[in-house]
């Protein structure tokens, strides 16, 4: 009898110990998966290329977009009330040279920070391709 109950009151916190720990990558996941989810994870994806893939450069440029642009002109780049809108063809209409558009993330703009020490040549090129081909 005595032991019964000791072994009653022992066992449910150390089976909930046991199912807490079991789901502890469970619940890390779930934390990553809603801290991707709310600001900037919805982007729009690239589509698949010819060769049924998608480009990798345009998956990358999604990602500096993603982490570093998205805050200031917004998941899709509709614009925010801190930085102007880039997509609908904005770039291409407002920069006919490309050249103008790297300039200006390079160095910077008024309240448009400038990237020049913290994002390589290839990256710059990429979200600039990821925002002109994607963010249409
Ligand atoms: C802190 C907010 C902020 C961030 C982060 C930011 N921008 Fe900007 N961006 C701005 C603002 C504000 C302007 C308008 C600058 C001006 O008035 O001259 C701007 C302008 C631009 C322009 C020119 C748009 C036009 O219509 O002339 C481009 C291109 C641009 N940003 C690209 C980027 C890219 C690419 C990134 C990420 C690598 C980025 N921005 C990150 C705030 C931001």
């Amino acid at each position: 009898m005595w032991d019964r109950i000791r072994y009653a009151s022992i066992v449910p916190p150390v089976a909930v110990r046991e199912a807490v720990i079991a789901l502890r990558p469970v619940v890390l996941a779930l934390c990553l998966a809603v801290a991707a989810g709310c600001g900037s994870g919805s982007s729009p994806e690239v589509g698949d290329g010819p060769d049924g893939t998608p480009e990798p450069v345009l998956v990358a440029g999604r990602a500096v977009f993603i982490d570093r642009c998205a805050s200031c002109h917004d998941d899709d780049g509709s614009g925010t009330g801190n930085g102007p809108r880039l997509n609908r063809g904005r770039l291409a209409q407002a920069y006919p040279d490309p050249d103008d558009a790297t300039a200006i993330v390079l160095m910077g703009r008024n309240r448009m920070p400038a990237f020049g020490g913290q994002l390589t040549g290839g990256e710059i090129d990429a979200v600039l391709r990821y925002i002109g081909e994607i963010l249409q």
